[in-house]
């Protein structure tokens, strides 16, 4: 029998979003429900209400999420009814191009719940990135719930769920960030503050923090940088390349989405350096460069979608280290809010005051 749950909702462009009453049907075939327990307001969440990435309002937003498993499909064997799991956007087929060549987490066909949450009059939700957490309850594939040690605190846990792991990700799987290397990154939000982490992680030696708002290179410096750079009063590439012997960094981490960014990112890299562009760009965008440059200056220049994660590898990997007291992931938490407050925590982000609000259910 479908349910009757609490969610909230984008209902069109600009709209502030509101609570509703969300028809959750039992999950089929390959499908779960999941008892949310916490979930992180990210950035994307206020793209799809600015009507930024579709217009297929309404949205049910939220997609940072940790909860139990409530039920499955008759199908389903990977998780099972009271499993805690975090929840991920990228649940991947096994039988792409991408699958078949052992590379899984480029997975060219992930998946969602086929059947759909809807409003109480019927209307369809289209859920964030496949998700919709900002609900008591929400259905999913199963391949979207990635069991995890359930010592971890689901505000903690949530999180890797997509900023975090974007960042992690970029580091330490599309920037192959390893010991001894110096790396700069550009941006530090949540996204950026976990590249940062990441690169702590991984044994880099020199992190370079570089953003325009004093208070964000503060919170850097927490999570690992061990040099800042003001881009708003200081020119980010000499500054980068000064602190690297004349030369730059190893690999320059862009995290926030814009031409000139990712231009600094381009030049403050050393000769043969890794470019790694996390932040997500709009259509309008787009950058020149002169050939012979990219050329001369050899390495490689990536993009790094969801971290080029694997979730069923890096999920439970993180939080055990987590749980060791190796990665403080309870750093990005600035704060923990109930469910009626996503409007609030939006203006908050817009304002820069806070890495992650965490709606806690
Ligand atoms: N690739 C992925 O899979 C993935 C996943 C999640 C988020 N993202 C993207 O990552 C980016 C960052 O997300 P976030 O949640 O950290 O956002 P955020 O708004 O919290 O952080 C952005 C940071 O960039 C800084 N900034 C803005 N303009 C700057 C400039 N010109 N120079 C230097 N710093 C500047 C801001 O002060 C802020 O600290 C976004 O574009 C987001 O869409 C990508
Ligand atoms: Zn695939
Ligand atoms: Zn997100």
């Amino acid at each position: 029998m479908a349910q009757e749950v609490r969610g909230v909702i984008a209902p069109g462009k600009d709209e502030p979003v509101r609570i509703e009453t969300i028809v959750v049907p039992d999950p089929g075939p390959g499908e779960a429900v999941v008892r949310v327990q916490a979930c992180g307001v990210c950035h994307t969440d206020l793209h799809y209400k600015q009507g930024g990435i579709n217009d297929d309002f309404p949205f049910l937003l939220g997609h940072e999420a940790a909860g139990v498993v409530e039920s499955v499909g008759d199908d389903v064997t990977d998780v099972q009814p009271g499993d805690f799991v975090i929840l991920n956007w990228r649940a991947v087929c096994g039988h792409c191009r991408a699958c078949l060549r052992g590379r899984p987490w480029y997975c060219f066909d992930t998946h969602n719940a086929t059947q759909k949450m809807t409003l109480t009059d019927g209307t369809e939700l289209s859920p964030a990135l496949g998700i919709g957490a900002f609900a008591e309850k929400t259905l999913v594939a199963a391949g979207q719930c990635t069991k995890v040690d359930p010592a971890v605190a689901p505000e903690v846990a949530g999180l890797l769920g997509c900023g975090v792991m974007a960042g992690i990700g970029a580091a330490i799987n599309t920037g192959n960030v390893g010991r001894g290397d110096s790396v700069a990154v550009i941006g530090c939000g949540g996204v950026g503050d976990a590249a940062i982490a990441g690169s702590r992680l991984a044994g880099a030696a020199k992190i370079i923090a570089v953003d325009i708002d004093d208070r964000k290179l503060e919170t850097a410096r927490s999570m690992g940088a061990t040099h800042t750079v003001n881009s708003r009063t200081t020119d980010p590439v000499e500054a980068i390349r000064d602190l690297t012997g004349g030369f730059g960094a190893d690999v320059v981490i862009e995290a926030v989405g814009r031409p000139e960014t990712y231009k600094q990112a381009f030049y403050a890299r050393d000769l043969a350096g890794t470019v790694v562009l996390v932040g997500v760009p709009t259509p309008d965008m787009k950058i020149e460069l002169p050939l012979l440059d990219v050329f001369g200056r050899g390495g490689a220049l990536k993009s790094s979608w969801y971290g080029d994660c694997l979730p069923s590898r890096d999920f439970p990997m993180l939080i055990d280290l987590h749980l060791q007291g190796r990665l403080d992931l309870g750093a990005f938490v600035t704060e923990t809010i109930a469910l009626d407050e996503v409007e609030k925590a939006f203006e908050r982000m817009h304002r820069g005051d806070v890495l992650r609000s965490v709606v806690v259910l």
